[in-house]
């Protein structure tokens, strides 16, 4: 997503100012143009041949600067940003370019683009919650600014509170957002994904291989396409993506009541959660004994389908599902589509190279109602995009 775009980096002067070094990395390895501004305060912190040897591109630091390059080099910057990020800003960053004061480099630059912006504040927890910085970052998010609000912790000071700037992984999951078209706005999507876990007794429990990539993929492409995004995710070891309501469960039984709940705000509801089908009928109080026995058994019982409930109960909603098939796979997903009464389905072929559990990559074909069924294979985040972009063309009819 970032390949051949150009970040252009104001950084601002506060102990995190460090952290966007690593963050001019990220952005370099996947293949973005990184062009950073420093204010006069981030250089006490760090240097600007760091940031230079690390971007291998020129720092702008100064307004005045004698350069051998004949453009005005704050509207060459502002002309050339796809995104324009500041990591970290500073109250006072923020405060200037809320209020429409450019008075160094990196606030002319900022008043001078038209590009998407994304600011990751950091500092102290009393700036933090200060009014006018809370003003402030309201003005700016209502000229659409994404604002990637700090994380709580101990802060550089010693001090614990807000104010920490969020995870590198957050910042760029949001700069990579704000490349995106926002053809979504206006639409709000529940996704579930991952496994369910069925408890046997205190310690044990029965689920199955799903890693949550799918369903997160899903949420994430949506919430860059500017949708309003719920996520009910069971297991997974992934990390939330940036600007999504997660809401985390654990059986499917907790997964239904979540859902249906959640899909009542929503109008297109994807299910790429891997759901037990059944669950153990009792779950034992004590963790239960092997007291010499060879075999045991445990009885289980049917779980909700949650997708052909929440159809059932929301005719009018947009309900999308998953299979995963090793044989007569166009039948099978056809067949599947009619008994849960979805408007798409998609369909995995576990047989395939590069399809189906853990992967980063799938191929899917795609049924609706209409029309002939469309092949979407990629990265999971293309094959999202692939299925969002019916689901949104079908919502308009
Ligand atoms: O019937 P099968 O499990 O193959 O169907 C898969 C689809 O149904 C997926 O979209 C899955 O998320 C959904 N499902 C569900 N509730 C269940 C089982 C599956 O919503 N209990």
């Amino acid at each position: 997503m970032l390949e051949g775009k150009t970040i252009v980096l104001g950084v601002s002067g506060g102990i995190a100012a460090y952290r966007a070094l690593e963050l001019t990395s990220m952005l370099k390895k996947r293949g973005a143009a990184v062009k950073v501004i420093m204010t006069k305060s981030a250089a006490e912190f760090v240097s600007p041949l760091s940031f230079r040897t690390l971007s291998q591109n020129p720092v702008a630091l100064d307004m005045f600067a004698e350069t051998d390059c004949w453009e005005v080099e704050h509207i060459s910057l502002a002309k050339a940003a796809d995104v324009f990020a500041i990591v970290p800003a500073t109250a006072n960053v923020i405060g200037k370019i809320a209020n429409g004061i450019a008075d160094d480099m990196l606030s002319t630059v900022a008043m001078a683009t038209r590009a998407p912006m994304v600011i990751a504040p950091a500092m102290n927890t009393g700036m933090f919650e200060n009014e006018a910085v809370q003003k402030n970052i309201e003005t700016l998010m209502s000229r659409g600014a994404e604002i990637v609000m700090p994380a709580s912790g101990r802060l550089a000071c010693g001090d614990v509170g807000r104010g920490r700037l969020e995870n590198l992984d957050v910042i760029l999951d949001a700069v990579s957002g704000a490349l995106r078209k926002k053809d979504m706005t206006g639409i709000r999507v529940l996704v579930t994904a991952g496994a369910t876990r069925e408890a046997i007794d205190p310690v044990r429990y029965i689920t199955n291989h799903s890693t949550g990539k799918m369903g997160y993929a899903l949420a994430q492409a949506a919430r860059h396409r500017g949708a309003e995004v719920t996520l009910v995710s069971g297991m997974t070891n992934l990390t939330p993506p940036y600007g999504v309501k997660t809401v985390d469960v654990v059986s499917a039984l907790d997964m239904y009541h979540t859902s249906l709940k959640h899909a009542e705000n929503s109008d297109i509801i994807i299910s790429a959660a891997a759901v037990a089908d059944f669950r153990p009928i009792e779950v034992a109080e004590n963790k239960i004994k092997k007291d010499g026995r060879t075999s045991i058994e445990i009885e289980l019982t049917e779980n909700p389908d949650i997708i052909s409930e929440i159809r059932k109960t929301y005719p009018e909603k947009f309900v999308a599902g998953f299979c995963m098939e090793t044989e007569n796979l166009i039948e099978n997903a056809r067949d599947k589509m009619e008994k849960k009464g979805l408007d798409l389905i998609a369909a995995n072929s576990l047989c395939e190279e590069g399809a189906g559990f853990g992967t980063d990559t799938n191929r899917v074909t795609v049924f609706t109602n209409e029309g002939e069924p469309v092949l979407a294979g990629g990265s999971k985040y293309e094959v999202a995009d692939v299925i969002l972009d019916i689901c949104t063309a079908n919502l308009k009819k």
